[in-house]
């Protein structure tokens, strides 16, 4: 017995984490959106055809609302562009807290839509690109969503991985390849635009930590949701949710000391580096600045529609 006992005192015992187990630390719906966000009045850095508003004007224009728990953010959709200004009126919100290793789960309705869109809802650390970036949802037009790592040198990703999407530019540094950071373009159409919204959206889920990053995405419509996910349960099990769109190992990269905690931010521009490169081979008409400037009425389908997003740690 007394063996037993300085074992015990020599070997204490730990409860083992159970991986890929984790627990809400944030909810966000709703008057949150408003409330455990800030505002940010910025200038685009990459040169979208946008003037971010402050939050009041924001929520006297109605360009962000809340009904129950749904949040909306919206772009103006009612006025032709003064010459004078930046760019179309529209939103970009930040929260307030920082995560480090953690996974985010949306619960997304309508996604921004339109001839010269550029929505994202995406992570940033500080001091840019050294506390590094993971874009969940980000696009242009009718493609699919690309989920994309940004960091400074000195990461890179195998370009063969487990993961249902395709492998775009493998080299996350922002000074490679004019900061396209390594994407991964996903395998289903409806994850982005017009199909996204047709069927109500869906989930999005991004599980970081110092080994890996990894985005999921689950059609409203599709019978294989997680019931974790779209329950919004208190705790979560990544390990259960199957092969996600993006897959990002650390094989090469260092994520530990490429990646800070960051903030969540929300925001919708418009042309820019993103959207008006790919705008002439788009479909739409005219050029991306004159298009967004003179048809407001094009706009109406310009918002997102967030009934939750959690948090987990
Ligand atoms: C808006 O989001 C995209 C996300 O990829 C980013 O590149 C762009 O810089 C953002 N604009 C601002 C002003 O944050
Ligand atoms: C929230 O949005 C969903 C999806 O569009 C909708 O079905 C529901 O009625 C909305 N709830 C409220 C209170 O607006
Ligand atoms: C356009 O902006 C200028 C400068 O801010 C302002 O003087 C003018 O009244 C605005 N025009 C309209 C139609 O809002
Ligand atoms: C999705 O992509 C597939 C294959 O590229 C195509 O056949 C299908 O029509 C697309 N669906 C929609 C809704 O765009
Ligand atoms: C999910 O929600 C449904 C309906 O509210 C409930 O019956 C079920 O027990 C929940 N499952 C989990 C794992 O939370």
């Amino acid at each position: 017995m007394k063996c037993a006992v300085s074992l015990a005192s020599v070997l204490p015992f730990v409860w083992p984490a159970l991986a890929g187990s984790f627990s809400v630390v944030d909810t966000y719906q709703g008057s949150d959106f408003l409330n455990r966000f800030d505002y940010l009045g910025i200038a685009d850095p990459t040169h979208g055809y946008v003037n971010y508003v402050s939050k009041s004007t924001a929520m006297s224009k109605g360009l962000v609302s809340v009904s129950g728990t749904n949040f909306t953010l919206r772009a103006d959709d009612r006025n032709i562009v003064n010459s004078s200004a930046s760019g179309r009126d529209s939103v970009r919100i930040q929260s307030q807290k920082s995560y480090g290793s953690h996974v985010t789960v949306i619960n997304l309705a309508h996604m921004p839509k339109g001839c010269g869109t550029w929505p994202a809802i995406w992570e940033v650390g500080p001091d840019w690109p050294n506390g590094g970036e993971v874009d969940i949802i980000e696009g242009t037009n009718d493609i699919p969503n690309q989920a994309t790592l940004h960091t400074s040198s000195g990461c890179t990703m195998p370009a063969l991985r487990d993961h249902e999407g395709t492998s775009l530019t493998n080299d996350c540094a922002s000074n490679a390849n004019s900061n396209t950071g390594c994407g991964v373009l996903f395998s289903r159409n409806n994850s982005y635009g017009h199909s996204f919204n047709l069927i109500e959206g869906g989930f999005y889920a991004m599980e970081r930590s110092t080994t890996l990053v990894k985005v999921w995405f689950w059609p409203r419509t599709a019978t294989n949701i997680p019931v974790d996910v779209k329950n919004g349960s208190n705790t979560i099990n990544t390990h259960d949710w199957g092969r996600p769109q993006a897959f990002f190992p650390d094989t090469t990269c260092g994520m530990k000391s490429h990646f800070s905690t960051s903030n969540i931010i929300i925001n919708l521009t418009f042309c820019g580096d993103f959207a008006g490169a790919t705008y002439a081979s788009s479909g739409c008409p005219g050029t991306c600045e004159s298009f967004v400037k003179n048809n407001p009425d094009e706009m109406i389908w310009a918002y997102f529609l967030i009934m939750w997003l959690k948090v987990y740690q």
